[in-house]
């Protein structure tokens, strides 16, 4: 299980308590995005209708959250953590929440985006998180997740700052990385069509995943 003491829930709880502590170093390391990711963006614009409903799971700081907005989605931010909603507030709407269990109605959303949010959720909570996704979309809805290419699981320390608070070795987050073709075979059985599957690489392997929603079987 992941964590020492007290399994998937202590190493959710841990991570999202940390980026309270690292939001606005965060917000400042990840301002400016990679051409590779801004175009996965705007694939995921073009894939939705026009002025559709969008989730942002794990919304961090906001930069797609708004980036959203001003492409003319209606776009909420959802996070754990107080901290970034708090930033993320600035530019679109924000809840507080868990996405592993979306506060929303069945069939309601457009659009869920998913950056770098779905390498917090431990592995054996994978599925379920893309069967609630799933069900929190409406029929042709799409999933735009990208997430860390791997096969491991663990903690893993915050890079030092100047801030002598995240230099201490107990500040860490749990990541969860995923090989891209099992990923994908996990959206599919989740319900998905998977649109296109790519990789990038920065300082990790990115696999960027753009899904939609199959429609109902007849
Ligand atoms: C690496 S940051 C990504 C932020 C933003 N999406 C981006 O692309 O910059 C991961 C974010 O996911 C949030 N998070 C982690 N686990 C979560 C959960 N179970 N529910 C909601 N938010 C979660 C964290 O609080 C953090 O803001």
């Amino acid at each position: 299980l992941p964590g020492e003491v007290g399994g998937p829930e202590d190493a959710v709880a841990e991570t999202s308590a940390v980026y309270d502590l690292i939001a606005e170093d965060y917000e400042t390391r990840t301002r400016q995005t990679s051409p590779e990711y801004a175009l996965f963006r705007e694939q995921f614009i073009v894939a939705l209708p026009r002025g559709g409903t969008v989730l942002d799971v794990g919304c961090g700081p906001g930069r797609d959250a708004g980036f959203f907005r001003k492409a003319g989605l209606l776009c909420f931010g959802l996070d754990l953590s107080e901290a970034m909603l708090r930033l993320a507030c600035r530019s679109t709407s924000v809840v507080r929440g868990d996405l592993r269990a979306l506060p929303v109605r069945s069939n309601c959303l457009d659009g869920i985006w998913s950056g770098a949010s779905l390498l917090h959720v431990p592995r054996e909570q994978v599925r379920a998180t893309l069967d609630g996704w799933h069900g929190a979309l409406s029929p042709g809805g799409v999933a735009g997740l990208s997430t860390s290419v791997g096969h491991d699981e663990g903690w893993e320390l915050v890079p030092a700052r100047e801030d002598h608070r995240i230099n201490e070795p107990s500040v860490r987050r749990w990541f969860v990385h995923h090989d891209p073709d099992d990923l994908c075979s996990l959206v599919q059985s989740a319900g998905f069509d998977v649109v296109s599957a790519a990789t990038r690489v920065s300082h990790r392997t990115w696999v960027q995943v753009l899904a939609r929603k199959c429609p109902p079987r007849q």
